[in-house]
């Protein structure tokens, strides 16, 4: 069998790929750069909700959002560690990052305005991250799969306890249930968004479904992640910003308006309202972290000295 028969015949078997079998370029290239846009992604998603660790309005609500953060840090090094499973180096991968020349989610570019946002973040944002991911678990590279699965237990923490916190605010105050719905409001879109352009639109899709890397397209997730939004949104007593959102019994899907396409081009072009700052900071966490890496290197290389 040829190597390239041999790396069919384990995708069409539902079989994993691992980082010592041969794969097509193609293959390496495209699972390195959607493993380092994730990683990238849990890295910049770090900084909405890492802004209120410092704010939070009791040591409980403290504890819980360090905890989730940290989560976040923990995701960036599982994919990271995944990405170099396929040769790439994480230190170049940074350095794409902060040159513009590798992606992260569109979403992370948006402010966090009140503490609201940090449940609002944990029920939506983490909740379509989880729609996007759990099928990421049968994913056909091994490395990144079994990753996902750890990753995946880990979102659904983040996301009950965002949901957890929107409900307490929502017994709260009118001010605190005006907080919720604002944060509902400014964040319901671009979650939407999380899940990439259009099927149409989306070139890519068919030939990451034919190697089983993406399981469902882009507009399947999406409906997915309507659909189950919106019983939850009843249930926290929150309006989801959309006059188009209704049952449709023939689809039995929900129908829902249509996205602005021109704003996620905009944002993930760079133009978002917060992108200049997010990789600012990036770039500032690097410089910080570079006597550390220095420092672990010497000491690496004075160790293998000793034994050499
Ligand atoms: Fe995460
Ligand atoms: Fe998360």
């Amino acid at each position: 069998m040829t190597q390239e028969a041999a790396f069919t015949a384990t995708i069409e078997k539902d079989q994993r790929i691992e980082p010592r079998d041969w794969m097509p370029d193609g293959y390496r290239k495209t699972m390195i750069r959607q493993i380092a846009q994730h990683a990238h992604s849990e890295i910049i998603g770090m900084q909405p909700e890492g802004a209120w660790i410092t704010r939070a309005p009791s040591l409980r609500r403290k504890a819980i959002l360090l905890a989730k953060v940290q989560d976040e840090a923990g995701h960036g090094l599982y994919l990271y560690s995944a990405a170099e499973t396929l040769g790439a180096d994480r230190g170049d991968l940074t350095r794409r990052l902060i040159e513009g020349r590798q992606k992260y989610s569109s979403i992370f570019n948006y402010p966090t305005l009140t503490f609201a946002d940090v449940g609002v973040i944990g029920w939506l944002v983490d909740g379509a991250a989880i729609c996007n991911q759990v099928p990421l678990c049968r994913s056909s590279f091994g490395p990144y799969a079994r990753a996902m699965i750890r990753i995946c237990k880990e979102e659904s923490f983040h996301q009950r306890q965002g949901y957890e916190l929107l409900m307490t605010m929502m017994r709260g105050t009118e001010a605190q249930r005006d907080m919720v719905q604002d944060a509902v409001n400014r964040w319901w879109w671009p979650s939407l968004m999380m899940f990439g352009p259009p099927d149409a639109e989306s070139p890519n899709t068919a030939q990451s479904m034919a190697w089983k890397i993406k399981r469902h397209t882009n507009d399947e997730l999406r409906q997915r992640f309507v659909d189950m939004s919106v019983p939850q949104a009843s249930a926290l007593g929150v309006t989801l910003p959309d006059p188009d959102l209704r049952w449709n019994p023939e689809r039995e899907h929900h129908d829902f308006g249509e996205i602005d396409w021109s704003e996620l081009k905009r944002v993930i072009s760079g133009d978002g309202p917060l992108n200049a700052e997010r990789i600012e900071h990036r770039r500032r966490a690097d410089e910080d972290g570079e006597w550390v890496r220095s420092a672990a290197a010497a000491h690496a290389a004075k160790k293998q000295g000793v034994r050499g």
